[in-house]
């Protein structure tokens, strides 16, 4: 295998592809574009699906880059050797130009050629999708591998769980998927059979890369119709590539990291390594710090706030602050730390640098607001510890109090509980949350009384009433009913829907009132991240499903309303006013439209 830095992995990559026709194209922003349905880019395909869909991509049908990506579902695992928030995904893309027939023949030369990866052949494995009702077993493929010279008896076949990439359970453009790992036990591998690889035990095989075959459009009756436009859409992490390839434990060894640690031990006068807890603490700090960064010095930059994507920035700032000083890591030191990412990174992200009087200035201010009452909160805390029993619950009082006196964040609080073995009530905490909005809500509504409001509020109110007209319409019409379409503007929303008729007087009638019902009843709107996959088991609709656990947010109103959505929405429904529906359009044979208002 060839010994490779972050530079020449990205070079090298983007140097193959373009080898082969395809343009390179710039990372895109951090923060998703027209995708209310995650709060950050989670993987290199995430900007494309419009393209991957048909539309036209202005530099062509082959295309590659490399794209800053951050998950956030597992923040709390961050700190052993493979979680990290922020990655970077090599990836390629063909929008309806080659296929199979290309991609894994170019896959093999990029692996194993000695002017590329130069991975041995007898150390790579392959996973194909094993076949069921919708679609063919692989064999394709597997064929292809086959011919390029993997080995047969290092071919293994998956099902949908494994070899699968798409929107799961929805509709959409989906298809099997071809997955290439390194085998790191070769003893355990050789006893497998081509169905057993998820028998292997832990750490047998090693995935670098994804190759996803885009051939079926999943419609509503859930078949899978083949699509007009086959597309291919690959990803290979870099952290983890540059991990494997320089046999390194953790993707924290690789130089990504370096000039990190060493600043890290310059600052605080301890070892990286030398134990578990300090070098956990180190990987928090050298994670957080480095996405952090990247969030602060991202095009769309945004910065710690109590909702959305600056919540997440706070807490990953504050969880960093934490660990930051179980291994004495004085305060300011955040700031010297990312600046040895901004200078890591300078040029391959040149925002960064743009924007690092900005980094510096508001990873110092969340710092210092936090270290102020970070002591005293921990004290607090380790007060009513003392009297819980292991196992017991912090009541939601407790913590919203750790919340709102010393910045808190929930989580941080359910982790430090995890640490003594006791648990958080969160529903309380949500509850007492919610309390407290209400009470500042009061403040605001007399501030605005003498009709201020600003547009936000109304255009706010319009897509809280759009979740209660998609939910009325089902109740009203037929449970089918789903969002084809929906825009807001400052007098109006418009939203459309699959329906075959326009809806008669008295369902309008039945419509409105339901609604208004359920404004008169001041329910509150609340909001609550969860996995894709929790969200859709507590019956909550959304447009789009993501495959990575990725956290959403969601939205619901009381019973009545359940949405995957990223907001903004009224505190609750009693701000809203009088709903009423103005106009029904037909967009076209299936889809209507309905214009509606609110009215003071
Ligand atoms: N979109 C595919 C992935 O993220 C390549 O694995």
């Amino acid at each position: 295998m060839k010994i490779l830095t972050s530079e020449s992995l990205r070079e090298l990559y983007l140097k193959f592809f373009e080898s082969k026709g395809h343009k390179i194209i710039p990372s895109a922003s951090l923060i998703p574009e027209n995708d209310p349905t995650v709060l950050f880019t989670t993987a290199g395909m995430h900007p494309l699906v419009p393209y991957l869909l048909g539309e036209k991509h202005p530099a062509g049908t082959r295309l590659c880059d490399v794209q800053k990506c951050v998950r956030t579902g597992d923040i709390d695992e961050v700190g052993d050797s493979s979680h990290c928030t922020f990655f970077e995904m090599l990836g390629n893309w063909s929008l309806g130009d080659y296929f199979k027939n290309e991609m894994i023949p170019w896959s093999f030369e990029f692996l194993t050629s000695p002017d590329y990866l130069g991975i041995p052949v007898e150390d790579i494995a392959i996973t194909c999708f094993a076949g069921d009702e919708d679609c063919p077993r692989d064999e394709e493929s597997a064929n292809k591998w086959i011919e390029c010279g993997i080995l047969p008896e290092n071919i293994y076949f998956l099902p949908k769980s494994g070899n699968w990439w798409g929107p799961a359970g929805t509709t959409g453009p989906c298809g099997p998927d071809t997955e290439m790992h390194i085998i790191r036990n070769k003893e355990a591998a050789a006893k497998l059979n081509s169905d057993q690889f998820d028998d292997a035990p832990k750490g047998t095989f090693l995935e670098i890369w994804n190759d996803v075959f885009m051939q079926y459009n999943k419609n509503e009756e859930g078949k899978y119709e083949p699509l007009k436009q086959r597309n291919v859409d690959t990803g290979m992490g870099l952290e983890r590539t540059l991990c494997i390839l320089n046999g390194k434990a953790s993707v924290y060894e690789t130089d990504i990291f370096e000039n990190a640690i060493l600043k890290i031990e310059e600052l605080t006068g301890k070892k990286y390594g030398e134990n578990e807890e300090e070098t956990k603490a180190f990987r928090v700090v050298l994670d957080h710090v480095r996405t952090a960064t990247f969030m602060l010095g991202d095009v769309k930059g945004i910065v710690p706030s109590n909702t959305d994507q600056g919540y997440i920035l706070r807490r990953i700032i504050r969880r960093a602050v934490r660990f930051g000083r179980n291994i004495g890591l004085p305060q300011g030191a955040l700031n010297k730390v990312s600046k040895t990412f901004i200078e890591k990174y300078a040029s391959v992200y040149p925002e960064l640098v743009k924007n690092s009087a900005k980094i510096e200035e508001e990873l110092n201010k969340e710092e210092d607001k936090f270290s102020k009452t970070l002591q005293q909160g921990i004290k607090e805390f380790e007060k009513v510890a003392e009297r819980l029993a292991q196992g017991e619950t912090i009541d939601g009082k407790t913590a919203f109090r750790l919340y709102d006196t010393y910045g808190f964040p929930v989580e941080i609080t359910k982790e430090m509980a995890a640490e003594k073995n006791l648990l958080v009530d969160v529903e309380g905490y949500n509850a007492a949350y919610a309390e407290h909005q209400a009470k500042s809500r009061a403040g605001s509504e007399q501030k605005f009384a003498c009709g201020l409001a600003d547009h936000k509020e109304e255009t706010t109110n319009l897509h809280t009433a759009t979740h209660l007209l998609q939910a009325a319409l089902k109740k009203v019409c037929s449970d089918e009913i789903q969002q084809k379409g929906s825009n807001i503007t400052e007098e109006r929303l418009r939203f459309d829907f699959n329906f075959a008729r326009k809806l008669t007087p008295e369902e309008v009638a039945k419509v409105e009132a339901m609604i208004n019902e359920v404004i008169k009843a001041d329910i509150p709107v609340v909001m609550k991240e969860m996995t894709v996959a929790e969200a859709k088991e507590q019956g909550f609709t959304g447009l789009f499903e993501s495959k990575y656990g990725e956290v959403v947010k969601t939205y619901s109103i009381g019973e009545f309303s359940k949405e995957i959505c990223g907001g903004p929405h009224a505190e609750s429904t009693g701000a809203l006013g009088t709903f009423k529906i103005a106009k029904q359009e037909n967009v076209s044979a299936g889809v209507k439209r309905i214009k509606a208002i609110l009215i003071k």
